[in-house]
């Protein structure tokens, strides 16, 4: 699984730096090319020329300690780097990370590294417990970062408990599960790509995404948390399978996708407008939006000055776009979208039979990495019926393109 793997190894300065030596060993024999960053207190404990003489290749260790004039050495191993493995990973370069700092070697390549990383702690019990390590961790892993949990035992500082670094065979057989489960995904992908290379070939697709505005007056307004990457996913994934797409964005964080029909609005009533002028010649409308239910009853020509101690704002209803459409619909294949903190399933089917969507698309927005503003979302996708699909975290993209998929599944099988 390692044969030509390019692992950038960074060792850092805690005894278990002894083990470096056997991990590069085994790494090595696996076919990795493995390239080492060691710190200068990684040093103290183990020679630079041991790890030198079992990867063949240089160790760095100094970032101005240029040795081919040809590249800039912590940008070139960087971008070299099928994965960055740090082994024995201390509490402060865990810190260092955490906090995007890089003043040495290792921290700068890690800095301009896109390639994944992991990282194995090695430190005495009370540092591993203390709570600044833990949220230094907790920040790495919610940036991607994979833990390989430090074993328990006897420490080196007499201690016993848990900050033994895994033992070198075991972090190899880490490393390979890695290699082999992206190999996996990413012939999955490639699998799914041409199984569904221009199934909406020919459809209409209307996409709505982003948080619609409701004016208060020229300066304030009510909005909503969406920043418009789901429905910018849909739109994506409609275009990659061959659809014609229109996207009505609200206000989003992003720029919208290039390639794509996109038509700004503002508020609800924008939005509705804008869709109804479509909605006759689609055949898949996705409601990714995120619409105000309400919005002021009058909206005020010039700013409102401060006045009592509390104000009150009238609000009446917005029009409901995706109810309307249910409605009006004949052959239009209509996706609603949920956003429900509770009672998800039941207040999802409720939306989808009030308004008469052929699929709904629950998201329970206070579950870690779904709904609004994350790169990932998690889903339960219900018809008529019931439940269809149930996707777990994954990328948005990738709910698009599972959810797409499924909606040309079911409009291939109204035609035949
Ligand atoms: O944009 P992101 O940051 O990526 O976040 C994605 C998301 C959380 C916004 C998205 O996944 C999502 O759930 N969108 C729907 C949000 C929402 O408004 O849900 P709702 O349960 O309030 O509305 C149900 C459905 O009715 C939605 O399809 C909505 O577009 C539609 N609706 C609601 C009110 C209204 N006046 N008109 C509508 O058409």
């Amino acid at each position: 699984m390692l044969n030509g793997k390019v692992i950038v190894l960074g060792v850092t300065g805690g005894i278990a730096a002894y083990k470096a030596a056997t991990l590069c060993s085994r790494l090595v024999q696996r076919g990795a090319d493995v390239h080492v960053i060691m710190t200068e207190s990684a040093k103290q404990f183990i020679p630079e020329l041991t790890l030198q003489t079992l990867t063949k290749n240089p160790v760095y260790s100094d970032t101005f300690d240029e040795r081919d004039p040809s590249v800039v050495s912590h940008i070139h191993l960087a971008d070299l780097a099928d994965l960055v493995l740090i082994a024995p990973a201390t509490a402060n370069v865990i810190g260092k990370m955490a906090h995007g700092l890089a003043d040495d070697m290792l921290t700068t390549t890690l800095l301009a590294t896109t390639a994944p990383v992991m990282i194995s702690p090695a430190m005495n019990v009370h540092m591993y417990t203390h709570p600044a390590v833990m949220a230094n961790m907790e920040t790495l892993v919610s940036r991607g970062v994979s833990m390989i949990e430090p074993g328990e035992g006897l420490l080196a500082c007499g201690y016993v408990g848990k900050g033994r670094m895994e033992e070198p065979d075991t972090i190899v057989d880490v490393v390979e599960r890695f290699f082999r489960e992206r190999a996996q995904l990413v012939a999955l992908n490639e699998e799914i790509a041409s199984s569904t290379t221009g199934i909406l070939h020919g459809k209409k697709v209307v996409v709505t995404a982003g948080g619609t505005i409701e004016r208060i007056d020229p300066v304030r307004y009510i909005t909503n948390d969406s920043s418009g990457k789901m429905g910018f996913a849909i739109a994506k994934a409609a275009k990659q399978l061959g659809a014609d797409v229109h996207l009505i964005a609200a206000h989003t964080d992003e720029a919208p996708p290039e390639g794509i029909r996109t038509e700004k609005v503002e508020s609800a009533q924008d939005m509705y407008e804008a869709v109804l002028r479509v909605f006759d010649h689609s055949d898949i409308v996705v409601k990714a939006a995120a619409v105000a239910d309400y919005r002021p009853a009058e909206v005020a020509t010039s700013k409102i000055k401060k006045r009592g101690e509390t104000m009150t704002l009238d609000l009446v209803k917005t029009t409901d776009i995706l109810e309307s459409l249910g409605r009006q619909k004949t052959s239009q294949f209509l996706i609603g979208f949920a956003a429900e903190t509770d009672t998800v399933e039941q207040f999802a089917r409720e939306k989808l039979k009030r308004k008469n969507c052929d699929l709904i698309v629950a998201n329970d927005v206070t579950q870690e990495g779904a709904g609004f503003r994350t790169d990932t979302n998690s889903v339960h996708i219900f018809d008529a019926e019931g439940l269809v699909l149930q996707l777990p975290v994954m990328s948005k993209e990738e709910v698009a393109q599972r959810l797409l998929t499924l909606a040309a599944d079911r409009l291939s099988g109204r035609s035949s």
